[in-house]
């Protein structure tokens, strides 16, 4: 990440930050999955709920998680961080409702608050997230879902203010399958009035594990997992331990590096079947996937199969593993389609891609792949958090030096990826100096 700081009466100094990969070794060892990102961050939020502490574990050491924990503590929650993953979170000392932009504006899981301040504080201030390198975000299905609750909901000044004198139980049928209105809204209905019956919800694992938490809590949901969830609201949560489920797209990540270098990975502490549609697709592109109960591995194989695959809501292949999987296709054999049915925004990686020698054309949402026999390494920048992951799998593979930025969106969803990544065999080092080298 370039950052200029203005040093009195010096030239101005430009840091440099990246990751450097000398490609073309083949990965071979055992990595352990961390904490879900996408969980852990609805799940801090849920934690607005609860009267007394909440203790977390396996929350991914990350900057996403930061960020959630800074706004958390903007409001007055307490939070003590252990080494370990481990996490305790107190809400009962809040002292505004009204979260900071400077902060909010980091990640769009930010507005995962929204629900909880809704449910249990009766009100909510809370920047709109804005867009990102994906696309826009926009939060209409949330807002809508909240106004079904009774609420009243208005933007001001970019804040979007939620109040209700009370919540009442109904039934929220969102138009398209949304995680982050799925999950506030489950969150938020789980202190209102009466019953609340979500329709076409998100059936993603994240959306499960958020419900499984807030049960033992105390809430009382029903058929998380299914596009059917059903809240009855109880009048209090009250706090528990929790361990947060393991992250699959992390998980895709490190097995799609295994199949692009040749290598040879297991990957432990994973749920197999969070990842089923990576494992299909890996094994259809002929890489050799051998599946245990809460382990994976998989063996890299030559040639790879070009495949056709179309993103679309869990159970369906993973909009954030299609990146992955597009950088092994880059070296397969023949020619792959990748259809994204998710982000307008998706395919930011392209043109990064090309400069390691990859030939990718898109047109509107859909990537055209033609295999080529090898990349070869380049400067390349990360536009967005799993563009970062597919980039780096690709300077693994390609011949010569790679050179990563763009860490801020990396740091964001991976836990020192490239400590990891040296555990197995990749030769690998983040580099910072200033604009000469020191
Ligand atoms: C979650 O984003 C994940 N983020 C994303 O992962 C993931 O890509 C996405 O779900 C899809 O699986 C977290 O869980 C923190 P959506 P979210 O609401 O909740 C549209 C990563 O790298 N939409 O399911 O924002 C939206 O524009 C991130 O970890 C509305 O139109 O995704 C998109 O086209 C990237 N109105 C589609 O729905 C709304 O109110 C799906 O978005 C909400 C969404």
């Amino acid at each position: 990440m370039k950052t200029v700081r203005p040093v009195q009466g010096e030239r101005e100094e430009i840091q440099l930050a990246y990751i450097e990969i000398n490609g073309g070794r083949p990965l071979q060892g055992e990595i352990s999955s961390s904490g879900a990102k996408n969980a852990a961050l609805p799940i801090m939020a849920a934690c607005l709920l609860a009267r007394g502490d909440v203790v977390l574990r396996k929350v991914p050491r990350i900057a996403d998680v930061l960020v959630m924990s800074e706004i958390l503590r903007s409001l007055g929650v307490r939070i003590d961080s252990g080494s370990n993953g481990s996490m305790i979170i107190n809400c009962d000392s809040i002292k505004t409702v009204r979260a900071p932009y400077e902060l909010v504006g980091m990640m769009n899981a930010s507005f995962d608050i929204t629900g909880p301040l809704l449910a249990r504080y009766r009100e909510a201030e809370v920047p709109l997230p804005g867009g990102c390198n994906l696309g826009s975000r926009p939060v209409n299905f949330h807002l809508d879902g909240f106004r079904t609750l009774g609420a009243e909901v208005s933007s001001d000044h970019g804040y979007i203010k939620a109040k209700a004198r009370a919540l009442k139980g109904s039934t929220i049928d969102f138009p398209k399958t949304s995680v982050g209105a799925t999950k506030n809204c489950m969150m938020a209905a789980t202190l209102a009035e009466g019953t609340t019956i979500l329709e076409n919800a998100a059936r993603e694992p994240e959306v499960v594990d958020l419900a499984n938490f807030m049960i033992k809590m105390g809430a009382k949901i029903s058929g998380a997992g299914t596009p059917v969830i059903q809240i009855d609201g109880v009048s209090e949560l009250r706090g528990t331990e929790y361990e947060i489920i393991p992250d699959r797209i992390e998980a895709g990540t490190y097995l799609a590096a295994a199949a692009i270098t040749g290598g040879d990975i297991t990957l432990r502490k994973t749920n197999p079947d969070f990842i089923d549609s990576m494992l299909t697709r890996l094994t259809m592109a002929n890489q050799e996937v051998t599946i245990g109960k809460d382990w994976v591995r998989v063996k890299g194989r030559r040639p790879i199969f070009s495949l056709e695959v179309t993103t679309a809501p869990y159970p369906g292949f993973p909009t954030d593993l299609q990146p992955l999987l597009a950088s092994l296709l880059t070296i397969a054999r023949g020619t792959s389609i990748v259809v994204e049915t998710i982000f307008d925004r998706r395919f930011m990686y392209v043109d990064e891609m090309r400069r390691l020698g990859a030939d990718i054309w898109v047109s509107d949402r859909t990537a055209v792949i033609r295999g080529v026999e090898r990349l070869s390494g380049a400067p390349v920048k990360a536009p967005d958090i799993r563009a970062g992951g597919a980039l780096l799998c690709a300077a693994l593979s390609a011949e010569g030096e790679s050179r990563i930025s763009g860490l801020e969106f990396i740091d964001r969803g991976y836990e020192k990826i490239e400590e990891v990544l040296k555990t197995v065999g990749a030769d690998i080092r983040r580099v910072n100096h200033d604009a000469h080298g020191n």
